[in-house]
């Protein structure tokens, strides 16, 4: 059977796939119905409808050639009608058609760079004839898809209808309504290409955003190729481009990080069986967390509840939230219909026996276990029977909560990230009581808020923060050794990282910090740096103080002799001889802490894998995803070289520092050797 339906409309002759087409298929069969079309003495037009999505699997190339250059061959006119979000192959099928017609729903999409990779060069060089350099780049580099509207007015469809189909239909009917096509566009509306300077411009924007990322530089090369080279040096340079993304470290690194968030959704082990249903929601607290929860429930299309202490705290946190949906608004990445529908669907309260309702309550109120276990005694005596109760808490102990209850097979941590609303990471936490099907809920409720989800095992610190614990140490012991706070943050964001180690702490506050560390005891052998004490005795909190590891003027960080004094004098108690440190060195002793840390997890069983410590790194602690997340990272880049590392620590600072016997035993093997 055909896979392809072909049909006269009125003088339009329509090829579409017999059904809808996620899939590639139906290519081969393409060239022949559009030869057809063309010989058909009744036909003025050709129209290719139906070919939306993203294929399921790469079509064969010379298949995919051949298909678009039967659209291309002169003679009638082929209209591509765009269904749909369309992507990839796909894209390039529509994009080779002399004109694209939209519906209302269409979108068009670059995705590529986010998977390391540059759009194939024939979407790039037919992008570039649409819409000119600049809107080029900007869209293939950001990753970005152009919803209908804005992809008409950048030139990327020639017109727009009710549907894709129709509007083809009518556009094939009438051409002269419309512009000439893409050959017509590059002369009109297209603005001209950049010279030198403004290239180098946009590669500065570019690189600045980007981090180290590759492919959206090579965007911007292979546009400025196909801008300035003659033709077939331009598209052999497009094609190279095109190839040493496709074979690079970053492409690598980007698929572990997707299939390692596939992956997290699997866990050994649990019993199968469905999700619980969560209709609807309720979150304690409308603090910094509470109101970033409350927020992701209702942009998931979720009731929730938002219970406070008081009338007025509540108002506190409803203004918070009022706050960032008008702002959202503002940047333009949040319709006003939607922002306001969100803000409807969350209902204040400060009575308990407004959450009876809920099938999952989750818990954000002040870190302490008392208090936390007050909460819970109390939603025990109010929560319907199925209703999971869920805790925030960064660091306490889920079995201590879950005990003030008469339920703790329904208690589970979902410790979200903050923002909470914008953040992707989710790290549940299993108790030692937490049901299967409690788990199994919390995992697709990861899922339908849209992030990134990934199940640890109770324990201080879970996967992310326990990690964190030794980088942030460290960095200290490397400032007494000789290094200055700039020089760290400069190698970590050189990294990849948004922010180095030490620009984070005067971020969250060094008094948080320092409280954090108080509560804390370390193993005998072990010691704190007095740096960050002293900061705080210093009045340096950080950014809210104007200064801290830095001295601030507005956002902006500078360096301070008197915070360079304060660590000198530091190093000369400790009669530690200040020596330059290479960045090499700092690189090493503050990632492979984390990859160590990162192992004994895994030894543990606190983490299920390693591609899950890598996710949780990459999603809520800001490692650049292309290097693939602190594991991946070292596997690659040798996990000898981490024990190594992990034993000169060791006999420094403790034994906690040594290698963990996983990671020996990996580094012997050559790989994790996980599946
Ligand atoms: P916050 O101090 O901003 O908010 C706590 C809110 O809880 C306050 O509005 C307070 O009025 C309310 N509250 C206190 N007792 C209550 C009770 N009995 N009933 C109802 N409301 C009550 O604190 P934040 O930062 O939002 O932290 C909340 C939880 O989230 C903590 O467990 C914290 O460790 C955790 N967390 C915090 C992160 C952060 O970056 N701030 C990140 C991840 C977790």
């Amino acid at each position: 059977m055909s896979l392809l339906t072909y049909r006269l409309d009125d003088g339009i002759a329509v090829i579409q796939p017999a059904q809808a087409a996620s899939s590639a298929d139906f290519l081969p069969e393409l060239p022949a119905l559009v030869q057809r079309a063309q010989g058909e003495a009744a036909a003025q037009a050709v129209v290719l409808a139906g070919v939306f999505g993203a294929w399921a699997a790469e079509p064969e190339p010379a298949a995919l050639q051949r298909a678009c250059e039967s659209l291309q061959a002169p003679g009638k006119p082929v209209l591509g009608a765009v269904e749909g979000a369309v992507s990839g192959p796909a894209l390039q099928l529509l994009l080779a058609c002399r004109w694209c017609i939209g519906g209302p729903g269409s979108a068009l999409g670059f995705p590529e760079v986010k998977s390391g990779l540059i759009p194939a060069p024939a979407v790039i060089e037919a992008a570039l004839k649409r819409m000119g350099a600049q809107e080029t780049i900007e869209a293939l580099s950001g990753g970005n898809f152009l919803d209908a509207a804005r992809a008409a007015r950048a030139g990327l469809l020639d017109a727009l209808g009710e549907t894709g189909l129709e509007a083809a239909l009518a556009f094939a009917r009438n051409p002269e309504d419309g512009d000439q096509g893409p050959e017509d566009d590059a002369a009109t509306r297209a603005a001209p290409p950049p010279d030198a300077a403004g290239y180098a411009a946009l590669r500065g924007k570019v690189r600045a955003r980007v981090r180290g990322q590759l492919a959206p530089l090579s965007v911007i090369d292979a546009v400025e190729a196909l801008s300035s080279l003659p033709p077939a040096q331009a598209r052999a340079r497009v094609a190279a481009l095109y190839a040493a993304c496709r074979e690079g470290e970053q492409h690598q690194a980007l698929r572990h990080v997707a299939a390692a968030q596939r992956a997290a959704q699997t866990i050994p082990g649990l019993a199968p069986g469905e999700p619980l249903p969560i209709r609807t929601a309720a979150v304690i607290g409308a603090g910094t967390m509470g109101g970033g929860i409350a927020m992701s429930f209702a942009n998931a299309g979720i009731p929730v509840t938002l219970l406070e202490v008081s009338g007025e705290a509540l108002e506190r946190g409803m203004a918070l939230i009022r706050g960032n949906y008008e702002a959202s608004v503002q940047r333009g990445s949040l319709a006003p219909a939607r922002a306001a529908a969100a803000l409807q669907r969350i209902r204040g309260a400060t009575g308990y026996e407004a959450l009876s309702a809920a099938d999952i309550i989750v818990e954000a109120v002040f870190e302490d276990l008392e208090v936390k276990r007050e909460v819970f005694a109390r939603l025990d005596r109010v929560a319907a029977p199925q209703a999971i109760l869920a805790t925030n808490t960064s660091t306490l102990d889920i079995d201590a909560i879950a005990a003030s209850t008469s339920r703790p097979q329904q208690v589970v941590g979902t410790h979200f990230f903050s923002p909470a609303h914008v953040m992707k990471l989710l790290e549940n936490v299993r108790g030692r009581a937490t049901s299967a099907q409690v788990i199994r809920t919390v995992m697709q409720l990861g899922q339908t808020l849209g992030k990134v989800t990934v199940l640890a095992g109770n324990a201080d610190g879970f996967i992310g923060n326990r990690m964190l614990m030794f980088y942030g140490l460290e960095a200290e012991f490397l400032l007494e050794e000789g290094a200055t706070p700039e020089q760290i943050d400069r190698v970590i964001e050189g990294f990849g990282f948004a922010m180095g180690p030490l620009a984070v702490r005067d971020l969250a506050g060094n008094d948080v910090g320092l409280l954090i560390r108080r509560s804390r005891t370390l193993p005998p052998d072990e010691r704190w740096s007095p740096v960050l004490e002293r900061l705080v005795a210093a009045g340096r909190l950080g950014q809210k103080a104007g200064k801290g590891f830095y001295r601030y003027e507005g956002r902006t960080r500078l360096p301070d002799p008197e915070v360079q004094a304060l660590i000198e004098s530091v190093s000369r108690e400790l009669r530690i001889v200040r020596r330059p440190i290479a960045d090499a060195e700092i690189l090493d002793r503050l990632l492979h802490p984390l990859v160590n840390a990162g192992a004994q997890l895994v030894e543990e069983g606190i983490a299920l894998r390693t591609g899950d410590v890598d996710i949780v790194y990459v999603n809520g602690y800001g490692f650049p995803a292309w290097r693939g997340g602190p594991m991946f990272w070292a596997e690659r880049s040798g996990l000898e070289r981490v024990v190594a590392t992990a034993q000169t620590l060791a006999r420094r600072h403790g034994a906690r520092w040594g290698p963990s016997a996983y990671l020996v035993r990996a580094a012997a093997r050559g790989g994790w050797g996980e599946a």
